[in-house]
């Protein structure tokens, strides 16, 4: 406790691509933190993130992260080879734990997960960051006020006036558009089976899930778990979310788009940068968002603010022969990780309960069995149950 200010113990355990570029990063700019120990099985992983990021120690045993007194929250980084098998002790050791998407590799990991958080009273919070980005905030306040009604501004023919409408005319239809490029991904990506079915859409099954009020009931997907595929998600009000994902998309070109469509309103979100609506008159047609804290060299904001900036910044960049740089988006990881450290003091939700994560990744487990069948998967309330 500094100044009344708590200060949080912290060891992350994975020290990877993902730790070093966000978790540690966010970890040393964060007044609320303390990074105490850096574990790697990796010596030279640990050693180096100890030395970049100012940790106590570097630790190459997860075991010592469990044991150790000076630790009271644990960031775990690594893939879902360590997931029940760290965090079950790191509970029952009085740790809160922060851990990376996906939750676990199966449903028994999964709910011996929420056991131990239960008879622990320790709270675990998962990494669906995207719940924290300030414009995935943004999309899903409009969008809940759109599906609260009344319906959007009418058109110059309006059909339905006088009559009783469709039962289709209350669900809410959801398009999830993820552009990926191949060529970005870490050699892993050819020997993993489960690919980016299971270990990305983790991020936009949560999304859909939390934005439909209905229970998903059924799941089909066309396409192989690698990446180029289209996912139908059927919810129990009949409203539907299509998930499109692509591995020969440009990584320059904005990757993530969301568009929704309830009460003839249409919300839509682009990479994080942009959120539109038409339907409401007393909302702006138009938000734009900061990119992440390192790219504010990029000041035009929006889409066509990023696409200026972009073409700009190659120009740039071959004319001072140097690399181009990214603009780096802002998808939540900080505000997730802040957040979690409200809900540990008391002053707040749990942004990703681990509850609420367990149907998530019940559903990408379903999808994996929809992809290698080719056919359809009910999705039974015992599905999303958390046990
Ligand atoms: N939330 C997001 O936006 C986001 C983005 C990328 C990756 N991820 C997730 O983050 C996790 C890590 O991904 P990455 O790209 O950093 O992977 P990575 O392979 O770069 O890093 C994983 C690290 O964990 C270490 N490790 C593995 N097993 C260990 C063990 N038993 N003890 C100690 N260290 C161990 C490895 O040595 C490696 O350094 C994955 O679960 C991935 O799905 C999340």
């Amino acid at each position: 406790m500094l100044c009344g200010v708590k200060i949080h113990r912290v060891a992350v355990v994975g020290c990877g691509a993902l730790a070093r570029h966000v978790h540690l990063p966010n970890i040393r700019k964060n007044s609320r933190m303390k990074l105490v120990a850096a574990c790697d099985m990796d010596v030279a992983a640990a050693e180096s993130a100890r030395a970049d990021f100012g940790a106590e120690r570097a630790e190459t045993d997860w075991r010592k992260v469990v044991a150790a007194k000076d630790v009271d929250l644990c960031v775990l980084s690594t893939h879902t080879n360590l997931r029940g098998e760290f965090i079950i002790p790191a509970l029952e050791s009085g740790k809160a734990v922060y851990t990376e998407k996906p939750l676990a590799p199966s449903l028994e990991d999964m709910r011996a997960i929420v056991r131990a958080s239960r008879a622990t009273g320790r709270a675990v919070c998962v990494g669906h960051n995207r719940r924290s980005s300030p414009a995935m905030l943004e999309f899903r306040r409009l969008l809940e006020k759109a599906r609260r009604g009344p319906r959007g501004t009418t058109p110059s023919m309006d059909r339905s006036e006088g009559r009783a409408h469709l039962p289709e005319e209350d669900q809410m239809q959801l398009l999830i558009r993820i552009n990926d490029d191949a060529r970005s991904w870490k050699h892993w990506i050819f020997s993993d089976a489960e690919g980016i079915l299971f270990a990305e859409m983790v991020h936009y099954i949560d999304l859909a899930l939390w934005f439909n009020a209905a229970p998903a009931v059924r799941a089909y997907v066309e396409g192989k778990a690698i990446g180029n595929f289209g996912v139908v998600l059927r919810f129990a009000d009949g409203s539907t979310t299509l998930m499109h994902h692509t591995l020969v998309g440009n990584f320059d070109y904005p990757k993530e788009l969301f568009e929704a469509t309830a009460n003839n309103i249409t919300v839509a979100m682009d990479q994080h940068f942009e959120v539109r609506q038409i339907g409401m008159r007393d909302e702006p047609t138009l938000r734009v968002f900061d990119y992440a804290s390192e790219s504010s060299w990029a000041k035009r904001k929006g889409m066509t603010g990023y696409m200026a900036e972009q073409e700009e910044e190659a120009r740039r960049a071959a004319a001072e022969k140097r690399p181009t740089r990214w603009i780096n988006v802002n998808k939540g990881h900080s505000e997730h990780l802040d957040r979690f450290l409200d809900h540990l003091e008391g002053r707040g939700e749990n942004p990703c309960s681990v509850e609420s994560a367990v149907p998530v990744t019940r559903v990408a487990l379903r999808l994996l069995e929809s992809s290698a069948s080719g056919l359809p998967v009910k999705i039974s309330p015992d599905d999303l149950a958390v046990g």
